[in-house]
């Protein structure tokens, strides 16, 4: 009999359902909030009111697409955190809720295994090429910059990560600074293809290790662009373009130096990434290029992977699942990831 595992996401601000059978992926629902764009940002409390409002919905429709009862289900997996109190809040109390009623194991997911694991999602009709163990992931989110090395599906270590904002962050903040909108990685991302990456320089942060650091990088546009502005109002229309190319290239090669120190010192040679900024088309330009040079083996997500999604909390449970890991019912979620 197949193991049918309904996986449950609602770590931020996506509310998402997905089901496996046997790790192939059967269906993949995601309600995004358009409620937080008005904000610029994330706001916690709507998040959770959303998440309440789409659960139901969204894991029926998950069931419903891949043609699988409640009780056909082997078990539930869902995301405990790391993520927003209020929204894991509500995924951990419906998958409870929704194990007790089917008599269903359930198993809890840490939500950056999740997108460690997001490649290995298989998909009929896809052809299913994955990294071998060990392998390095570039973990790069919203909340999240992370080099991690990972050993077998259950077994990882954060070799370095950073010490303040994510990139994503750095993304988002630059995106907010210059009026551009919400989230910023993907309209920077955009308006980068137009403009030159070397016009205008940022100073890189000189961090031990493997670590990252991007407040300084936020802090030196923001300085960057008050002072031009000052001298001509009309500095950041006529050079959005060159801005955002010129930032993007330098947090890329923040990410860039460090996953290469890493590579080297570690000998890993299979590369992959994952999160939201996988999804930025200078990352996965350079990822390739320097695959090239080095002889790395790289595995870029599939764009619907590299958000937060359930297909990817699905197959983390199913590997939790196949080692015979259960949840009990009195599990709490986790915002912090220390406390996973
Ligand atoms: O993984 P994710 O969906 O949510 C969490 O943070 O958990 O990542 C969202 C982040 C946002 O900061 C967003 O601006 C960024 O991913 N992002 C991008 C791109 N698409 C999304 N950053 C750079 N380039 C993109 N194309």
């Amino acid at each position: 009999m197949a193991d049918i595992i309904l996986g449950i996401e609602s770590s931020c601000d996506d509310t998402s359902a997905a089901v496996i059978s046997d790790g192939v992926l059967l269906s993949s629902v995601i309600a995004s909030q358009e409620v937080h764009r008005a904000y610029g940002g994330v706001v916690p409390e709507l998040a959770s009111r959303a998440h309440q409002a789409n659960i139901v919905p969204v894991v029926s429709e998950a069931l419903s697409r891949a043609g699988v009862k409640g009780s056909e289900l082997s078990a539930i997996a869902f995301t405990r955190g790391p993520g927003l109190l209020g929204s894991l809040l509500v995924g951990t109390s419906f998958a409870k809720g929704l194990a007790i009623s089917l008599g269903c194991p359930l198993i809890e997911v840490n939500h950056l295994q999740g997108h460690l694991l997001a490649g290995f999602v298989q998909q009929k009709d896809v052809p299913f090429r994955h990294p071998s163990f060990p392998y390095l992931c570039l973990l790069v989110s919203g909340g999240n910059s992370q080099i991690v090395r990972v050993d077998s599906p259950l077994e990882f270590e954060i070799l370095g990560q950073t010490i303040d904002d994510a990139v994503g962050e750095a993304f988002d903040k630059c995106s907010k600074m210059m009026g551009l909108g919400y989230p910023g990685g993907p309209i920077v991302d955009k308006l980068a293809k137009q403009g030159d990456p070397h016009r205008f320089k940022f100073a890189k942060p000189h961090m031990p290790g493997y670590d990252y650091s991007f407040s300084g990088i936020k802090t030196s546009l923001l300085y960057f662009v008050r002072d031009e502005m000052a001298k001509d109002p009309e500095f950041m229309e006529k050079n959005k373009e060159d801005i955002c190319a010129s930032f993007q290239r330098c947090l890329i090669d923040i990410l860039m130096d460090k996953l290469v120190l890493a590579a080297k010192d570690t000998g890993i040679k299979e590369v992959a990434i994952g999160g939201g900024v996988s999804a930025n088309s200078e990352l996965r330009a350079r990822i390739t290029e320097e695959g090239e040079k080095r002889g790395w083996n790289t595995y870029l997500p599939e764009f619907k992977f590299t958000t937060d999604n359930a297909a990817m909390i699905a197959i983390a449970g199913y590997y939790h699942y196949l080692a015979g890991e259960r949840t009990t019912l009195d599990v709490a979620p986790a915002a912090r990831a220390s406390q996973l």
